[in-house]
């Protein structure tokens, strides 16, 4: 039976991991959609295309050869035979990616990309973004909107990269990268019909509990 779960929500508040857990109690596929924006911009940073440009930046997308796991157990991220999996995770990466994100070319191509990958799944698939309840699948059967306070976004991230960053480079990659972003795509409320989980006093496993009711509801 087709069960499209599209999870949206800001940087921290723990999307990635809560969908993949998700997916997995789901025996679902897993999507995140901000893999294939930091993919396209690992591209384009390792093939000289300026990302200024947006006619080049909408080109790469339609030319790059990207492979992106569905396996919630097994994730990988591929530009041809290229792993980059861990390499979209580096800072350099997360500063770039904006540009990527508010080139609407650019967005238009991923999105029927991250289209084409929910039908492949046959439509049991969690997948998790910015604009996936609204944009990507605002057809899937549950969709929700993944909240948390601005500190405990900042304290998870800050967990997540080992505290070795300073809280301005913090700010910097947190809050002001979610400024960017939205500027293109609006994950700051729910659109109509999204429920919002809002996991600030929530541990992990609490989080993952609220978003499985959601889908059972
Ligand atoms: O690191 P974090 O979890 O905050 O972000 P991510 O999910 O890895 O996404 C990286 C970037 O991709 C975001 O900052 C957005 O600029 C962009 N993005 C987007 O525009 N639309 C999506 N559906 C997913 C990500």
């Amino acid at each position: 039976k087709a069960l499209v779960v599209a999870i949206d929500g800001p940087s921290g508040s723990g999307k990635s991991s809560v969908s993949k857990e998700t997916a997995r109690r789901l025996h679902a596929s897993y999507l995140d959609t901000g893999a294939m924006y930091r993919a396209v911009t690992w591209y384009c940073v390792n093939t000289g295309v300026d990302l200024a440009d947006a006619a080049a930046v909408e080109q790469a997308c339609k030319d790059v050869d990207l492979q992106i796991s569905t396996n919630p157990d097994d994730e990988f991220v591929r530009i041809g035979s290229t792993d980059i999996t861990d390499e979209i995770r580096e800072p350099s990466i997360s500063a770039s990616v904006s540009a990527v994100a508010t080139t609407l070319g650019a967005r238009a191509e991923l999105v029927r990309r991250q289209q084409q990958i929910i039908a492949d799944s046959g439509r049991r698939i969690v997948a998790e973004g910015r604009d996936i309840t609204t944009v990507v699948a605002p057809d899937a059967e549950v969709r929700l909107l993944l909240t948390a306070s601005e500190e405990a976004r900042l304290r998870r991230r800050g967990l997540q990269l080992g505290g070795t960053q300073s809280d301005a480079d913090l700010h910097e990659q947190v809050l002001a990268r979610d400024a960017k972003d939205s500027t293109v795509v609006n994950f700051s409320e729910a659109a109509d019909g999204v429920f919002t989980v809002d996991s600030s006093d929530l541990d992990f496993e609490q989080t993952v509990e609220a978003v499985l009711a959601v889908v059972r509801h």
